[in-house]
Parts: structure tokens; sequence; C-alpha cells
């Protein structure tokens, strides 16, 4: 690559960045029946696995691991989607979550799907920036999400 574009390329990944959603004091307290918020709950924990095991193989350099585990368990295709899906507002878990937060869960779920065709695109050393920012839209949509909603019931909270 020509030297001269070098800068060029940093500044168009790092003007997509902006600031993070700044946690409310007041989070909006979604009620689930009991056996719900344990698979929701344990449903995040896998998320944060997931996000874990990406990170692990990018410092692999294993990008096509990475696009695979952000389908298979963070992607509109893995199962763990179902209730942010378009369609299904009378599933289970989907009639208890307010539609934004509904929404907020697709777009995590449309970013991980993007993560992975741009992962699986990335062929040599100099991609891996642009990989990385598209891993953290993904992220900023827990982030989003998790600034403005809770779990009632919780620790002894109403
Ligand atoms: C659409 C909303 C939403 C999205 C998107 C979301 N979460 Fe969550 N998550 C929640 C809520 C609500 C809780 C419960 C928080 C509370 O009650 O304080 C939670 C809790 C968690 C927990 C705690 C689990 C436990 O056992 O206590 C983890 C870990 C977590 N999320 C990880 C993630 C990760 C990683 C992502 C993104 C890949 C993500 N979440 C995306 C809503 C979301």
């Amino acid at each position: 690559m020509k030297l001269f574009l070098i800068p060029l390329l940093l500044f168009s990944v790092s003007a997509s960045a902006s600031p993070l959603p700044e946690l409310k004091p007041e989070r909006h307290a979604v009620k689930l029946p009991r056996d719900l918020r344990e698979s929701f709950l344990e449903n995040m924990r896998d998320h944060l696995s997931a996000v874990s095991e990406i990170q692990a193989a990018l410092a692999e350099k294993n990008f096509d691991k990475a696009a695979e585990i952000a389908k298979n368990r963070l992607g509109l295709d893995a199962p763990s989607s179902a209730a942010c899906r378009p369609g299904m507002e009378m599933a289970d878990l989907a009639k208890f979550m307010p539609e934004n937060m509904r929404a907020i869960g697709f777009k995590m779920h449309s970013a991980a799907d993007q993560f992975a065709v741009d992962a699986k695109n990335a062929g040599t050393d100099s991609d891996y920036r642009a990989v990385i920012d598209s891993l953290s839209k993904v992220t900023r949509q827990c982030v989003s999400c998790h600034a403005q909603y809770r779990l009632a019931n919780r620790q002894g909270k109403t």
C-alpha cells in the first residue's frame, strides 16, 4: 500500500467510532417469569463467552473461526436471537420485552452477522483494524441495552 493512503485509512476507521451510551441511573426494569429470567441470563453469559472466544480467535489470526462463532452464537441464525427477530413478537420471551429493547437486540444480532462477513473477508494483517471496529459495533449494542434495561426481581431488587 502506498504510504500516503495510511492516514486516510486510519481516519476512516476512527471516524466511525462514536461515544458509548451512558449508563442511566434509573434503568427500565423488565419483569420476566423466573424460568425465562434464568434462560435469559444463561443466554447473556453465552454472549459474553462468544465475544471472548472471538477475541481469542482474532488473536490467533483465525478470522474464519471468529466469523463462525459470531454467526452461530450471536447472529440472526443463532437460537438466542429468536426473541429479537421481527415477527416473533408473541414468542415466549419476546412478549415480555419492550419493543425498543427488542430493536437493540436485533441491531446486536445484525451487527454480529456483519462482523462474520467482515471477518471472512479479512485476509491480511492490515484488515485487523476494520475487523476490530466491526466487533466493537456488536459490543456497542450490548452496552446500549445494558445502559437502558435491567431485569426486575434480581438480588432483592424489584
Ligand atoms: C436487548 C438487550 C440486551 C443486549 C443486546 C445484550 N444484553 Fe446482556 N443483559 C441484558 C439485561 C437486561 C441483563 C440483566 C442486567 C441486570 O438485571 O442488571 C443482561 C445481563 C447480562 C450479563 C449478566 C448475566 C448474569 O448471569 O447475571 C452478561 C454477562 C451479559 N448481559 C452479556 C452481554 C453481552 C456480551 C452482550 C452482547 C454481545 C449482551 N449482553 C447484549 C440485556 C441485553
